[in-house]
């Protein structure tokens, strides 16, 4: 395997960069969509920043353009609260308790609680997400704070920041999170109190990462658990599927069937204009651009994935041997 990108049989380590650059080339200057202003500091990142970056089995970075520029990672943060709550509560918590269906609704919405009575959600969805927070065990608020940020920090390989600005402008308008959260917490949901539930909810999406630390996540999902580039053991093996399910039916808001359907990679995407996606075994990939579409996902991240991996051959969905 000398010479070649870890676990992408026949690809070397040049045609990977030679795939993150030109994708990374083609989009830099399309200019559609626009930042989520529903958090008003998210409507002030300038929309010009564009990084890719693709971390493989080897541990090696394939990046192309603003990598190191930090955004908050919004609604991504919601895959790795439930990984925490896999560990803690075990692979089938979700399957049991939140649910792990995606619901066809708009993700903050209350209609698909009362519809379920808080059932039959998934962790990537607001109230599923709030209800997954209100679920990571700890003494105190402060002990599930040190719970989350130092597991997104191992995943990362890096110690991450809250982005207080963004931290403080959700806090000040997210009513609707608030009430979603009582009502959560009303039907049983979740043991934490739903006001101290919500504000770690809302901490957790205003952690600051870079491309290249989503890269990382991503490819710590891709290996099993096991960041490539630390060698670090971050989350169990067997609970990495279930996870990866759950980006694949419900990662991409409304359009995650879309998604899906175009690349067969599970993703998941924030309103700061992160997405990430895992070609299990073979790469996990990061990318940020705060323009998104009608669904809420950044538009020139899912094209420059989208392309790197038909040029690359990794849907997973089309490897018949
Ligand atoms: O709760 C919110 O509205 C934001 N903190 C996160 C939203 C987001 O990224 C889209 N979520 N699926």
């Amino acid at each position: 395997m000398a010479g070649l990108a870890g676990g992408l049989t026949g690809l070397s380590a040049s045609s990977v960069d030679t795939a993150v650059r030109a994708a990374h080339a083609r989009y830099l200057t399309l200019n559609e969509g626009a930042n989520a202003d529903y958090i008003p500091a998210l409507a002030k990142v300038p929309s010009k920043f564009f990084g890719v970056s693709l971390v493989t089995g080897d541990g090696k970075i394939h990046e192309a353009g603003d990598t190191t520029e930090v955004f908050s990672i919004q609604s991504i943060s919601k895959v790795f609260n439930a990984a925490i709550v896999m560990e803690q509560s075990g692979k089938d918590f979700f399957l049991n308790n939140v649910g792990v269906d995606a619901t066809g609704r708009v993700f903050n919405s209350i209609e698909a609680i009362e519809q379920y009575k808080g059932k039959e959600m998934n962790p990537l969805v607001n109230a599923g997400a709030i209800a997954t927070v209100g679920n990571i065990k700890g003494k105190s608020a402060e002990e599930v704070w040190d719970t989350i940020i130092t597991f997104y920090s191992a995943m990362a390989g890096r110690k991450l920041e809250v982005n207080q600005e963004v931290y403080k402008s959700e806090a000040d308008t997210n009513q609707r999170n608030q009430a979603i959260g009582k009502l959560m917490s009303a039907y049983g949901l979740f043991p934490m109190d739903p006001g101290v539930a919500t504000d770690l909810y809302t901490k957790a999406c205003s952690v600051n990462v870079s491309s290249h630390d989503l890269g990382n996540m991503a490819a710590t999902l891709a290996f099993g658990g096991r960041n490539p580039v630390t060698g670090k053991q971050v989350m169990s093996r067997a609970n990495v599927p279930g996870l990866l399910a759950i980006m694949a039916t419900a990662g991409l808001y409304d359009d995650s069937g879309k998604w899906l359907f175009n690349t067969g990679l599970p993703g998941k995407s924030g309103v700061g204009g992160g997405l990430i996606a895992v070609a299990p075994g073979k790469f996990g990939i990061g990318t940020f651009s705060t323009k998104l579409d009608v669904a809420g996902n950044s538009i020139r991240g899912q094209r420059a994935i989208t392309d790197i991996n038909n040029t690359l051959g990794t849907n997973p969905l089309a490897q018949f041997g």
